[in-house]
Formats: C-alpha cells, structure tokens, sequence
C-alpha cells in the first residue's frame, strides 16, 4: 500500500466584506504580491504537498488573471469554480469536486486564503505533528490575554479563564473521508475541527505562529505587510 499523500485545499470564495475593500481582500496586493498567491506559492513551494485545489466563486473574475502571471503554479494548482454561501460549503464543494484525485486515506489541509503569513515551517510541522494520529489536528495558539464576556452594551459580565484555550488556525489537517463526511453532517461550522469534533472526536492541536493570522480588518493589513516582507 501507498503512503497517504497530503493536499492543501484553500476556500477563497468569501467577499471580504469586513475588510471593505473594492475587492475580494483574498486579491488585495500585499507586499508585491496578491494575498492568494502568497499562500498559493508557499503551498506550491512545499515538498511534501502533492497538489493544491483552490476552491472560488463561479462568478470569480480575478483568479485567471492572477494565475496567467503565475506559470510556475500551472501544474501545481488547480481551481474549483464551485464557491458556496459559507466557508463550510466552499470547502464541502472543493472536497467533492477533487473526489477523482484523492484516496479515502489522504490528508487535505484546509487552509483561508485569508491567512498569507503561512509558512512551509507551519506546514511541515502540523504535518510532523499530526501525520501519525487517528484523528487528525490543526495549528492553533495558546490564548495569552485575560478573556472578558461583554453584554449588548459592551459592559463586561465575566471573566473567562484561558487555562486550556486555543484560538484555532489554519491549516486544519483530516484525512479525506473523515473530513467529507464530518462536513456534510455538520451543521454550519466555521472550521472543519468543529465538525470533526461533533462526530465526538478530539482533533489534535500544534501550536502556530502570530504570523498566521486572518487578515480581516483593513488595519490588518499593515501588520500582515511587516511579516511578509520580514520585518516584524
Ligand atoms: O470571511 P473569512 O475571513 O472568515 O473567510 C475565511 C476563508 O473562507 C477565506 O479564505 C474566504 O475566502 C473563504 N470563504 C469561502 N466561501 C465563503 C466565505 C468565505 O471560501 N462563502
């Protein structure tokens, strides 16, 4: 028998809205290069990664341009024009449509486009990390700060311990069938160790890195400027 293969999955279907750019923030340029292409590349760039499926909207008007100019990813990439309502069924669409290419047993990292700080460090050590486990993980980071739970007029009514708290990341690494059907049993979830964790599994977790976080906000976008040009 074969050894499972890894392949990264990346949903790149969201407006951005939050960011309120003209477009998509997953098109925005970020230090010369656009936001998807830093993690199309550092994908591309991985060894150990067989391919890379990057999941869009079918109205999507950006991702032939971007990769016209990208030769080096021609056979390394491969778009789904399948783009859901949600992350959750962007990434249940992406997961269907590479059905063809990829055994039950394969590993699929899902990865935001949202997040270009990723690094083939990152991956090679959630892949170290996780590759031996039944279940499968997800690089997160141990919460730091003391957590506060607001009411509706922004006045605090607890404090939440952080012992134990993690805020998740990407990539989020399954094995294929696993995933595929966690996603399609979940209700709405935001990330896919939601899902496997409601089958009443315990995905595992390897810590990440500050660089890797989710580019949301338009004040984000400095920040995420200074780590890709190795400066912060
Ligand atoms: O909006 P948010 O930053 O949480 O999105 C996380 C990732 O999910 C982004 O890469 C975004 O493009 C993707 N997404 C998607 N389909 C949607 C919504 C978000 O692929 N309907």
């Amino acid at each position: 028998m074969t050894s499972p293969r890894f392949f990264a999955l990346i949903p790149a279907a969201g407006a951005g809205a939050r960011m309120g750019a003209e477009c998509p923030k997953q098109y925005m340029p970020l230090a010369g290069k656009l936001m998807l292409m830093h993690v199309l590349d550092t994908f591309a760039g991985s060894s150990q990664i067989a391919h890379t499926y990057v999941v869009v909207s079918a109205e999507d008007g950006y991702i032939d341009d971007a990769l016209s100019g990208a030769r080096h990813l021609a056979d390394r990439v491969t778009v789904i024009y399948k783009g859901g309502p949600t992350r959750h069924k962007s990434v249940l669409n992406g997961l269907l449509a590479m059905r063809e290419q990829v055994r039950d047993e394969d590993w699929v990292l899902v990865h935001d486009a949202a997040r270009p700080g990723l690094t083939e460090g990152l991956i090679e050590r959630l892949i170290a990390g996780v590759q031996s486990d039944e279940v499968g993980g997800l690089l997160a980071l141990p919460i730091v700060d003391t957590l506060k739970r607001s009411d509706a007029a922004g006045r605090v009514v607890a404090t939440v311990t952080r012992d134990g708290l993690w805020a998740a990341q990407t990539p989020q690494m399954f094995r294929y069938a696993l995933l595929q059907r966690a996603l399609q049993q979940a209700t709405e979830v935001t990330d896919e160790a939601s899902a496997v964790e409601a089958l009443g599994l315990k995905p595992k977790l390897v810590e990440g890195s500050p660089r890797n976080f989710k580019v949301t906000l338009p004040h984000d976008v400095a920040l995420a400027e200074l780590h890709l040009k190795g400066t912060a």
